[in-house]
């Protein structure tokens, strides 16, 4: 298995952070390819507990190298942090990180902008994770950014960072806050240059001959299909492409590389940020699959919106990014549901409707169709063959393969990475 993809099938929060760790094992390489800190991959294993924001999570693995390639937007304080968190822990990168020159920076006018622009929509927000994504993305294709192989040049670094305040400063004194002052982000970004400058290296050559030589790499897909910024609920997405034909511009591999495209869903699913999310709970059940599931950001602490299992989306997600297998996370965390539905498909007046016919305002108004399932209540919780499962859930399971038509290959049983069934 040379190229594998592991991705997320819904809005993100999928638990693929434990699922990469967990498939890591084997890999040489590890691929992050697009987004940026406003991932949140949360990992337990034998190190500890991590919430990865920018290195890929499969850099616990002794023989893999992490790879932060072109896709990923960085904050250089956040990449620094980890970096620490990481030695803290016993883990040494500095042989085993290579971070992309054409990454661009993420700089702190960006992330006042994001916050800024969050503000002026009021009620029509986004509910974005503050942490510049949009802004970044939006001077990378309007070529006003500035990458991490500018800070290489310090003539360049100067120039480009002078222009851009004379433009940010203005937008950003028109709505009201504080201007930045040059000389500061020059003094910051020379200090984190150093530290971040032996990391730099280009991947492309690195990846191809991996890939030649039938080495495995694992692309560590962020966020989820439905943020995709083209195929997701726009204007209630993240920026990058978070589809998998992402590694070719994210990572320069071509998709025709990969031989797995591994879809990470919940039993359930979820969402955080505003948008339409059609078997949304808003009543008791909600609530208890929030509290039961932990459900509040890696990133953020915001509480998330939850829902039963969408059958919709996933069929969707196996079309777009050419799903071979699916990973099915917290199945434990329907341990305690005497009823659980699953969402077939949608509904408009009456009439079914698949999820490429609607635009946002229409999935907000589509009435999910369900079945009814029987709960198991038992528990599953750290259970690693699928046998053992109580007869009900496994019957949940076969029924979420059949309605997906996608197989199921693992089902997540816990937070730590060896609470796991491999079919
Ligand atoms: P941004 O990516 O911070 O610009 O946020 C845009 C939207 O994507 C918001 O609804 C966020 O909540 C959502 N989002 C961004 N990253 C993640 C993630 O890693 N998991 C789940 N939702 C995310």
């Amino acid at each position: 298995m040379p190229a594998s993809l592991i991705i997320g099938a819904c809005w993100g929060d999928e638990g693929k952070g434990k699922i990469i760790d967990y498939l890591s094992k084997t890999a040489d390489y590890v691929v992050r390819f697009h987004g940026g800190n406003n991932a949140g991959h949360t990992v337990i294993n034998r190190f500890g507990k991590f919430a990865m924001h920018l290195i890929p999570s499969g850099v616990f693995n002794k023989k893999t190298i992490a790879v932060v390639a072109n896709g990923v937007v960085i904050d250089l304080e956040v990449l620094l942090d980890e970096i620490q968190m990481l030695k803290k822990a016993g883990i040494d990168v500095s042989q085993k990180l290579i971070i992309s020159p054409r990454c661009h920076l993420i700089m702190p006018y960006h992330k006042v902008l994001d916050n800024l622009y969050e503000q002026a929509k009021g009620e029509k927000k986004t509910g974005t994770t503050g942490r510049g994504i949009g802004p970044v993305h939006a001077d990378k294709v309007s070529y006003n950014g500035i990458l991490v192989s500018d800070l290489l040049d310090t003539k360049l670094f100067k120039e480009k960072l002078r222009l851009q305040l004379n433009l940010k400063n203005t937008i950003i004194k028109a709505l009201g806050a504080k201007p930045f002052s040059e000389k500061e982000i020059l003094n910051a970004f020379f200090l984190l240059r150093k530290k971040i400058k032996p990391f730099i290296q280009e991947p492309y050559p690195l990846l191809h001959e991996a890939l030649a030589k039938k080495r495995h790499v694992l692309f560590e897909g962020a966020q989820g299909t439905f943020l995709d910024n083209n195929w997701g609920t726009y204007p209630f997405v993240t920026a990058s492409t978070t589809v998998s034909g992402g590694i070719t511009h994210g990572a320069g591999v071509p998709a025709s590389a990969l031989s797995t495209v591994l879809g990470v869903t919940k039993a359930y699913t979820t969402r955080v940020g505003e948008g339409p999310f059609p078997t949304e709970l808003l009543d008791k059940i909600g609530e208890k699959l929030r509290q039961t599931g932990n459900e509040f950001g890696a990133t953020t602490g915001r509480p998330r919106r939850c829902g039963w299992f969408d059958a919709e989306l996933v069929r969707f997600a196996k079309e777009i990014n050419g799903l071979t297998h699916l990973a099915v996370t917290k199945l434990d965390i329907l341990d305690t549901f005497p009823n659980i539905k699953i969402c077939t498909g949608y509904t408009y007046y009456g009439k079914p409707i698949k999820y490429y016919q609607t635009d946002t305002p229409l999935l907000g108004k589509v009435k999910p169709v369900y079945k009814t399932m029987k709960g198991w209540l038992s528990s599953t919780k750290g259970i690693t063959s699928f046998s053992q499962l109580p007869h009900p859930a496994r019957i949940y399971l076969l029924e979420l393969e059949k309605i997906t038509r996608i197989p199921i290959a693992y089902i997540s049983t816990g937070a730590k990475t060896d609470e796991i069934i491999k079919r």
